[in-house]
């Protein structure tokens, strides 16, 4: 058997950034991925086949609510559903194979099968056992469904059973106001589906910023959503094509059902470790099944180390491909790190929402000396053309010192709008600083630099 410097486990973003990372560094390296193509839950059932379906979707609701304003006449499309899961799987195509062939070019082995790890030092894939001086563990997560409901992935679904429905459903149930819950939620609202969302809490998108929370609401309701927030889902009832759920509001403990023919469960994801052998190594787990590792994300076996959703930390794709880059670093040798105070979260429903470093809510419970800049999308020029005027750019800044703690966009493009701030935040920039960058015009990033110049002397367009 080959030795290795490096045997990645899992190939998602975080394990195939690592991979690649560790090549680049003149390691010796192989990846170990189960399934038939490379990229893991965020280009096989994840990020990249939700977005596809969200552009379709978006398509649709454009050439449905704007083409006639801008004088574009006709019958709006009809919507082949198989097509546009070809389209989707036509895009999960190309993106795998792009990461089978950086794989080749980086002379990276795929050992294909599901890993484990006999003993420090050792891969086992399939009878196959495997020498490696460091191992990654890069194996993700999966969703975590709420006690005694059983998913079927036909009538009670994950995300991966929602991205490939046999059809359009008349309605759906979505259990769970987060993130994979309203992004899917909005693809089929806008296809049609009459969509209602049971959210425990009493505010959607849990941890967002307050403002945020309720303008995004509010536009999700225009479209069609329908919430009920408060609300702890008991059981469902799956039977051939229908489903009952049933829940207790928690403001006064009364029972309700309601009837669909898909629920999606949107509960929460929770880190995947099965079959990998890890409590006979005695690694260290939380007790939320996170494996703990040292800020150099090392278990406390050596070497051996895990990135991404199998540890603490937002399970985010490009978290993981951040902790991936630097977790090959450190076994280089070189000096690998996460500034995990920069990680910017989207939601790629229209508008998009974004956000990075702190809300408000949390600089006041900080007792932080804080202001505020805040720029609607209505005094945007480009957004206004587009009818992407709904939203705002939130900009809080420390009132002594001006530095940028946090930024909450809700609007058009707002999941790249939010980098700009990312890079000012990496350099501890001060909002005056972004405030005196010239902007083009006419363009969305302008309510940005306008949201800076309101944490200062005040916006011009407002
Ligand atoms: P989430 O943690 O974002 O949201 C789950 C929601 O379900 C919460 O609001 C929670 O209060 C609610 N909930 C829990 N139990 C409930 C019950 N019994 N009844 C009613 N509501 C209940 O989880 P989600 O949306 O499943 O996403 C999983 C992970 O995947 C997240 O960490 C997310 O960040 C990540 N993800 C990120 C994406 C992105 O960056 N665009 C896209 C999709 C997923």
């Amino acid at each position: 058997m080959a030795q290795y410097d490096v045997i990645v486990i899992g190939s998602g973003p975080g394990g195939y950034v690592a991979a690649i990372r560790c090549a680049q560094l003149g390691l010796k390296t192989a990846c170990v991925e189960g399934r038939e193509t490379l990229g893991g839950t965020c280009l096989n059932v994840g990020c990249i086949p939700s977005k596809a379906l969200l552009h379709a979707s978006h398509q649709l609701h454009e050439a449905e609510h704007n083409f006639a304003k801008m004088g574009l006449k006709g019958k709006a499309p009809s919507v082949d559903w198989k097509q546009m899961l070809a389209y989707k799987d036509d895009v999960i195509g190309q993106n795998t194979k792009g990461i089978e062939f950086l794989f080749k070019k980086n002379k990276i082995d795929w050992l294909k099968g599901w890993g484990s790890i006999p003993a420090a030092g050792k891969v086992k894939v399939g009878d196959a056992v495997h020498d490696a001086k460091n191992i990654i563990i890069a194996s993700g997560s999966e969703a975590s469904s709420l006690p005694g409901i059983e998913i079927d992935e036909k009538v009670v679904v994950t995300s991966t059973g929602a991205l490939e429905l046999p059809k359009i459903p008349k309605k759906m149930i979505v259990i769970g106001a987060g993130v994979i819950g309203l992004e899917l939620g909005s693809v089929y609202s806008r296809l049609g589906t009459e969509v209602e969302v049971i959210e425990f809490l009493d505010t959607i998108t849990p941890g967002m910023d307050g403002e945020v929370q309720k303008t995004f609401q509010k536009l999700l309701q225009k479209q069609g959503l329908k919430f009920t927030l408060g609300a702890a889902v008991q059981s469902v009832d799956a039977g051939k094509g229908k489903a009952k759920v049933t829940y207790k509001l928690r403001k006064d403990d009364s029972e309700h059902d309601m009837d669909a023919d898909v629920v999606l469960v949107a509960t929460g994801r929770r880190p995947y470790t099965d079959g990998l052998g890890l409590d006979a190594l005695g690694i260290e787990m939380s007790q939320r099944g996170q494996i703990k590792t040292d800020a150099h994300w090392q278990t406390n076996v050596k070497g051996i180390y895990a990135i991404g959703d199998c540890i603490d930390g937002p399970m985010l794709a490009h978290k993981a491909e951040d902790e991936g880059m630097a977790c090959a670093e450190v076994i280089a040798g070189k000096a690998g790190h996460v500034n995990y105070g920069v990680i910017p979260g989207v939601i790629y429903t229209h508008p998009e929402v974004a956000n990075v470093g702190q809300t408000e809510e949390q600089l006041k419970e900080a007792g932080r000396n804080y202001k505020v800049g805040k720029f609607s999308f209505m005094g945007n020029g480009r957004a206004k053309a587009n009818f992407a005027a709904d939203g705002f750019v939130k900009i809080l800044a420390d009132k002594d010192t001006d530095r940028i703690l946090g930024a909450h966009i809700i609007g058009p493009m707002a999941g790249d709008l939010i980098h700009e701030i990312c890079v000012a935040m990496e350099f501890g920039a001060s909002a005056e600083d972004l405030a005196l960058t010239c902007h083009a015009h006419p363009t969305y990033s302008e309510a940005v630099r306008e949201a800076a110049l309101a944490c200062g002397d005040g916006a011009i367009h407002m």
